[in-house]
């Protein structure tokens, strides 16, 4: 097996034959997600908890699901409803969790670095489910599977990342993954939500919408993340609409077969126009039905532990 560590907690240091790893791992969940009983034995017996200290709609619901089609038992904890508001601490809630004998934890929190804190503190493996503006590794991995499918390849495609990428964790998790399988990517956004020096990442900086989409093969577009925002970093959603939202005019720059997707949720007429959010080059919904597929990797890969049986064997 190429995936030899306890957790998965970013796309940052993990080396290019462990992405393809999780890539071809969840290339063939995806034909268990297409039967008409999706459900394989594969981790029976195992418990996977939700640890989530932030909103989520496709990440924790696709997580749920990919655990279920495993069998894995899997317990959703939301921390509004939980001890935390009583005051209790994160490594007490992890460890009390922990003692439950639970094998797999996916967590999402506000904090970047917070999820790495975790499995620092637990012997449970861990799945960072997207920790404040760091990472959100299995995004990036529902991403490049999306176009690997759409493309039949990853190395030399022009990729535009458009939006917010400073506070983005997709965006971050996204450069750090495609550069190092041979994506070129290209960043474009209002200057306050560029981080400086993006260049070094390997990514090319452009200056105008008209830059970034013209010759695209994929289009990723972000929203503005304003819970992660200080202060105000534009003027208005109309002008940011006006500048930075991807219609179908501006489309017609890109490769007449270019994909347009999106992390959710969008913000229609904001960053992304519905009738190209809903329209024929549209992979939004394809991203999310892998999302599936690339958390019942994570969760087998980690759950079945390092050298231990496969899939086909276990697979019915
Ligand atoms: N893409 C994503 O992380 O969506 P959710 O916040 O709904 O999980």
């Amino acid at each position: 097996m190429a995936y030899k560590r306890k957790d998965l907690l970013g796309m940052k240091d993990l080396s290019k034959e462990e992405i393809l790893y999780l890539l071809d791992t969840a290339q063939q969940f995806t034909e268990i997600n297409e039967r008409d009983v999706k459900k394989v034995p594969t981790l029976k017996g195992k418990t996977v908890i939700n640890l989530f200290f932030e909103p989520s709609t496709r990440t924790r619901t696709s997580f749920e699901i990919a655990g279920k089609r495993l069998s894995a038992d899997t317990i959703n904890f939301t921390s509004s409803s939980s001890s935390t508001t009583k005051g209790e601490t994160l490594i007490d809630t992890v460890k009390n969790m922990e003692s439950m004998h639970s094998d797999i934890f996916v967590v999402r929190h506000a904090y970047s670095g917070s999820v790495k804190f975790i499995a620092e503190h637990t012997d449970a493996k861990v799945i960072n489910a997207g920790d404040g503006l760091n990472e959100h590794p299995t995004q990036a991995l529902l991403d490049m599977l999306t176009i690997r499918q759409s493309k039949g390849r990853l190395e030399g495609l022009e990729v535009a990342i458009i939006g917010d990428i400073t506070h983005s964790r997709v965006a971050r998790s996204d450069v750090w993954a495609m550069t190092k399988l041979g994506v070129n990517v290209r960043l474009f956004g209002p200057t306050t939500m560029i981080p400086k020096h993006s260049e070094v990442f390997g990514c090319r900086v452009c200056k105008s919408m008209h830059e970034a989409v013209e010759g695209a093969d994929v289009i990723i577009m972000l929203r503005i993340q304003r819970e992660r925002q200080g202060k105000l970093l534009i003027p208005s959603t109309k002008e940011y609409a006006k500048y930075f939202g991807l219609t179908k005019d501006k489309l017609t720059l890109a490769k007449p077969d270019a994909l347009v997707m999106h992390p959710g949720p969008i913000n229609r007429g904001v960053e992304l126009m519905s009738n190209v959010a809903d329209g024929d080059q549209s992979g939004v919904l394809r991203q999310v039905s892998n999302g599936v597929a690339v958390r019942m990797a994570a969760l087998y890969i980690l759950g079945i532990g390092n050298n231990k049986g496969g899939m086909d064997e276990n697979a019915s």
